[in-house]
């Protein structure tokens, strides 16, 4: 028997490394065992790391899947990925498309498990604000399901990177002091600062979102599973909010409506909250709903001052399908939804011949504000430019990562640039589909504002039919979108 000890147990060199040695010496999987350095493996040899190892390539989808795979708690981990690369180079080299394996399936259950623990930690981690001899400083505590913290770096380093932090874990720290990141090890949990003022503005701004009509504890528990209560300031007023939830929706039904009141609690806590000079960074939404709040007084970019609102995206919490526009139009800066306008009319008749059902999919645009050049009684529309769309990506990476679709499509170039941060011609990007990081899947089309505008009435026949073609591609690929007959 061999043995081989990970002493980093996420890293993918380090993983790399060990099963090129593998491969070399032609060691089966079932002749070689997987420990880490705490569970030191001290029977079997090390592999003979003399032997000059073939050069070989592997699918870009199994190094995806084997760098989300390590992440994960199972020390089975490491003999399921080498098993699955032996495969890979001896029997099968299209394996990672035949999704009814039972490896590969059991690893995409695990790679699954990962990245929803990866979106549970960026939605339910909390800061809280300190001070130190060098000022302030925001500290979490976070209990991650699996081995996400080098993972999760980058994503705090973008969305706070001007901010002094620490994410502490039982597994070890992280800290951010808005020039490097250093990793620090476990502390214990009494060492994470246990309140303070935020907690209450936050307990605020959770309950001032909280519909009791809607409440539906079995989704709210799936969504944010009990495991992370503990570490919320806000899951202590869940039980109550569920107690009180029938009282105030029978209350709710039998008040007639009223213009809304100026002065309630959770109003006056956000409306001084937004007032502030507070970077828009510090704000945590971990709902749709919460968020559409925040980007509702984004100032992010010099936007906001002359359109109507903030456009926000529309649809389901857990859409399968996320659509992306540009921006929105005259007609939906006044209406304040996404695709009502002209552009909007073509996209649901394009849906409807597609069949797909358009409540079933979440749409929304690059840019969540209209940007428009006045011109006697019209306003022109502009394309936004790459600073705009850069800072409106900030809105666009929180909707996706809180809804997770199994798909996006991009509704012309403004729509990629987002999503990829590239200028791209759609011409030479359509029909493929393209994944980017997290596993987003994107499905390029044109958007439906260039069919209008084509001059040619034949032209616009073909590209109109084309564009159908493109929705009904991803109505086949996700069956669960299609409009009921
Ligand atoms: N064009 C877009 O890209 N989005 C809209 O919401 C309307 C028109």
């Amino acid at each position: 028997m061999y043995r081989v000890t990970m002493r980093n147990e996420t890293s993918l060199p380090e993983f790399r490394d060990h099963v090129r040695v593998l491969i070399g010496a032609r060691i089966k999987p079932a002749a070689v065992t997987f420990s880490t350095t705490e569970s030191a493996d001290l029977f079997g040899e090390a592999p003979p790391a003399d032997r000059k190892v073939p050069a070989f390539t592997v699918p870009g989808a199994y190094v995806e899947l084997a760098q989300t795979v390590l992440c994960h708690r199972d020390p089975a981990r490491f003999a399921l990925l080498y098993e699955l690369l032996w495969r890979l180079l001896h029997d099968d080299r299209k394996l990672m498309s035949i999704h009814s394996d039972p490896l590969l399936h059991k690893l995409r259950q695990m790679e699954k498990s990962v990245r929803r623990d990866l979106h549970k930690m960026t939605a339910f981690l909390r800061f809280r604000k300190v001070e130190d001899e060098t000022g302030e400083r925001y500290i979490a505590w976070f209990e991650p399901q699996h081995l996400i913290l080098g993972a999760a770096a980058a994503f705090f380093i973008k969305r706070f990177a001007n901010m002094r932090w620490s994410i502490l874990t039982p597994d070890g720290t992280l800290n951010w002091d808005t020039n490097e990141l250093g990793y620090g090890p476990a502390v214990p949990k009494a060492q994470a600062p246990q309140d303070d003022a935020m907690e209450d503005w936050w307990k605020s701004y959770y309950a001032s979102t909280f519909n009791p009509a809607r409440v539906n504890p079995e989704m709210m528990r799936g969504e944010m599973p009990k495991r992370y209560w503990k570490n919320l300031p806000e899951a202590s007023l869940i039980p109550g909010m569920i107690a009180a939830a029938r009282t105030r929706t029978g209350a709710m039904l039998d008040t007639a409506p009223t213009a809304p009141r100026q002065n309630k609690a959770g109003d006056i806590v956000m409306r001084e909250f937004f007032a502030s000079d507070a970077p828009q960074e510090n704000l945590v939404a971990g709902t749709l709903a919460a968020l559409r709040v925040e980007a509702g007084s984004c100032r992010r970019c010099p936007l906001y001052s002359q359109a109507t609102q903030t456009v926000f995206g529309e649809g389901p919490e857990r859409a399968p399908v996320v659509f992306v526009g540009e921006q929105p139009g005259d007609q939906e800066d006044l209406g304040g939804k996404p695709f009502i306008g002209p552009a909007g009319q073509m996209f649901d008749r394009a849906l409807e011949e597609a069949g797909v059902d358009r409540a079933m999919v979440y749409v929304t645009n690059a840019v969540k504000h209209f940007k428009f050049e006045p011109r006697g009684k019209r306003r022109i529309h502009q394309k936004p430019n790459a600073s705009e769309v850069e800072h409106c990506h900030w809105w666009l990476e929180r909707e996706l990562a809180l809804i997770q679709p199994k798909l996006v499509v991009a509704l012309g170039a403004t729509a990629m640039k987002a999503l990829i941060g590239k200028d791209v011609r759609i011409t030479e990007m359509r029909g493929r589909l393209l994944t980017i990081r997290d596993g987003l899947t994107i499905v390029p089309t044109v958007h439906p504002s260039y069919l209008l505008r084509l001059p040619d009435a034949a032209a616009k026949a073909a590209e109109y039919a084309h564009f159908v073609e493109d929705l009904t591609a991803v109505a086949r690929y996700l069956p669960e979108i299609a409009k009921a007959a």
